[in-house]
């Protein structure tokens, strides 16, 4: 090694010790010649003072270093003078008197400097991903994300889970999204998809008597990318055979009380709660429901049926009963909120969610609702709505009047926004549940056909099996996913192990025969073959060391991520390719032939 110690570890006890330290220099300071370095490398930072006896050659060198060159420095350990002993920094006690010094290898000026307490653009950060992965923060974020795993491994492994990794080249996979292509230069015109999820390996590999399987696997899927979506993320993906809903949980809220002992040394009472998907929409209007505040919606559909009030009375009135109105109170925050903020909110909803408008009541100090649009409600109306909200002095109550799932949509947006603007949120707060019973199907508006809400192989409850030929909208089905803090991190279902289930609900699906067989032809073979019950679930790895890390932003928590628009700034990726490689696949690419005419 070019060193003896790390420039993390040495301590008071340390000192007279002669020592060789190397890594990159984070600041060079002059302080009437006599010189300082900062020495960085991941395991912290150490001060090196180099006095005038070194000599005017090296110090002439010290002088010419630039921040982030490499050096090796020789020296000895001594405690600092009184006054300059830096409680900040573990090593702040000694520092290292020279004896010499080595550059190992002088850097360009730095586009930024990882040491700057402020952060440059993304864009920036993203290209010299390098330099930004030398910053404390990314390190210690990368480093809970080994530990993170780490746990899991060890978990998975001390309970008799057996990790196997399945292909990367494969046939396309039913989590629904987008799959990612990779022309067979063999097979010419034809393509293995790159896996969304090991969702159908996993289950062959019940099949194939495994029993207790876990993977951290590589997912990728094509999709409209968010502050909590990668095209390509990680999941810590697990099957068992011979279980139901209840093992699936029992082992996952064990490695959730682990995870939070081990990694964050913090308890975690069980059972973790759980809410059923239509309570999660009732009262929060989201299947990943942010519990660390309240805020919940309240109906108010009934009273809005005797209003005056136009838009109030048409929702409530929609037919079928598809319309609701709903409201959330945000206590104590009338007067946090101007006219122009709330045009600004209501803009929001309409574009983030397609409101036709944004409904709000203050309440004055007598405790009366006050709107614009108050006249249009009798005084005993007011004080329904009042009520039922549970309205105070000081209240600002904002509503939405449309088809359940618009509210849904807009309600869940403001609580969400609100709670941040009125820093209801205890940022230290881990609030775990689990949401289940989730309806097995949802109505594709567009097409007017059931999809499915997990994927096809989800087994519904089987309380709600005889519901498949009747009334699809109500079956329920054996799905669980959990959520922390607002984001669900995890999903999974009970798998469907017969073969006459599936095949209804491929119908229901519209899969017709040929298809089904065309696609998943060969599990729907292997489960033909002693197929035992199985089930299992995937939790987001990103999305957890997200949390864990108190971040806000996947990229965040991932050494090399792409941008919103799926590059990778720092290689380039995606970019175009030599013709003879397109040539050996086969394959014309609409742009490049425009480019080149
Ligand atoms: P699902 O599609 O719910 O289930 O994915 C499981 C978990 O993976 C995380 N996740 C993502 N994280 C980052 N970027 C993305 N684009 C992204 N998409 C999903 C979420 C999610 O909860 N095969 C099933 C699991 C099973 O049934 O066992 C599956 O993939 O945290
Ligand atoms: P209008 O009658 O369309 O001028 O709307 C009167 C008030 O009701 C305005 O403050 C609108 O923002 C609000 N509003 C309109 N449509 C809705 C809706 N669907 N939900 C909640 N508020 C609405």
């Amino acid at each position: 090694m070019l060193r003896t110690k790390t420039c993390g570890e040495l301590r008071r006890g340390d000192v007279g010790l002669l020592v060789t330290l190397a890594g990159w220099v984070d600041s060079v300071r002059d302080h009437s010649g006599v010189l300082f370095i900062n020495l960085r490398d991941r395991y912290g930072v150490t001060q090196v003072v180099f006095l005038p006896e070194i000599g005017e050659e090296c110090l002439d060198l010290v002088r010419s270093l630039h921040p982030e060159d490499v050096v090796q420095v020789i020296g000895l350990v001594q405690l600092r003078p009184d006054g300059i002993v830096n409680k900040k920094i573990p090593t702040g006690e000694i520092e290292i008197k020279a004896e010499s010094i080595v550059v190992l290898n002088r850097t360009q000026v730095v586009p930024f400097q990882p040491s700057a307490p402020e952060l440059p653009a993304e864009e920036t950060r993203l290209k010299y991903r390098y330099l930004d992965l030398r910053r404390p923060a990314m390190q210690r974020t990368l480093i809970l994300r080994h530990r993170i795993t780490k746990v899991m491994r060890d978990y998975f492994d001390e309970r008799g889970f057996v990790e196997i990794e399945t292909p990367m080249l494969g046939k396309s996979t039913p989590e629904g999204a987008r799959d990612y292509l990779v022309p067979s230069r063999i097979a010419q015109g034809e393509f293995y998809a790159l896996p969304q999820s090991p969702q159908l390996y996993k289950q062959i590999l019940m099949i194939g008597g495994y029993d207790r399987y876990f993977q951290i696997a590589r997912c990728f899927r094509d999709e409209d990318l968010r502050a909590d979506r990668q095209p390509e993320f990680t999941q810590m993906d697990l099957e068992m055979s011979f279980v139901g809903m209840e093992d699936i949980v029992e082992i996952v809220s064990g490695l959730v009380v682990r995870l939070m002992k081990d990694v964050l040394g913090r308890e975690v009472r069980l059972p973790i709660p759980r809410m059923s998907y239509d309570e999660a929409m009732e009262r929060f209007g989201h299947d990943a429901p942010d519990l660390r505040f309240g805020m919940e919606l309240v109906d108010l559909t009934d009273i809005a049926k005797q209003v005056d009030f136009r838009v109030f009375r048409e929702a409530a009135s929609m037919e079928n009963g598809k319309g609701r109105v709903r409201g959330i109170n945000a206590k104590k925050a009338a007067d946090k909120y101007s006219r122009k903020d709330i045009d600004a909110l209501s803009s929001w909803v309409a574009e983030q969610f397609g409101a036709k408008g944004l409904a709000w009541f203050k309440v004055d100090s007598d405790g009366k609702l006050t709107s614009p649009i108050a006249k249009n409600f009798t005084d005993d109306q007011l004080q329904q709505i009042a009520k039922r909200l549970g309205a105070e002095a000081g209240d600002f109550l904002l509503f939405s009047a449309d088809t359940y799932v618009t509210t849904c949509k807009v309600l869940n947006g403001l609580r969400r926004r609100l709670a941040v603007e009125l820093k209801l949120i205890d940022s230290g707060e881990m609030n775990f549940c689990w949401i289940v019973k989730f309806p097995m199907f949802d109505l594709d508006v567009e097409s007017g056909r059931w999809v499915a809400m997990h994927h096809p192989f989800t087994a519904p409850l089987a309380s709600d099996v005889e519901l498949l030929d009747s009334d699809p909208a109500k079956i329920r089905a054996e799905a669980y996913d959990l959520v922390l803090n607002g984001f669900e991190v995890g999903g999974g279902t009970i798998r469907i192990h017969d073969s006459q289930i599936q095949s209804k609900v491929f119908d229901l699906l519209g899969l017709s025969n040929e298809m089904a067989k065309e696609q998943f032809g060969f599990l729907l073979e292997a489960l033909q073959f002693g197929a035992p019950p199985h089930g299992g679930i995937a939790l987001g790895l990103d999305r957890l060391v997200m949390l864990f890390g108190g971040l806000d932003n996947i990229r965040d928590c991932i050494a090399f991520p792409k941008t919103a628009k799926a590059a990778d700034l720092m290689t380039g990726a995606p970019s175009p390719v030599e013709n003879k490689q397109l040539e050996e696949l086969a394959i014309k690419t609409l742009t490049t032939n425009k480019e080149k005419s």
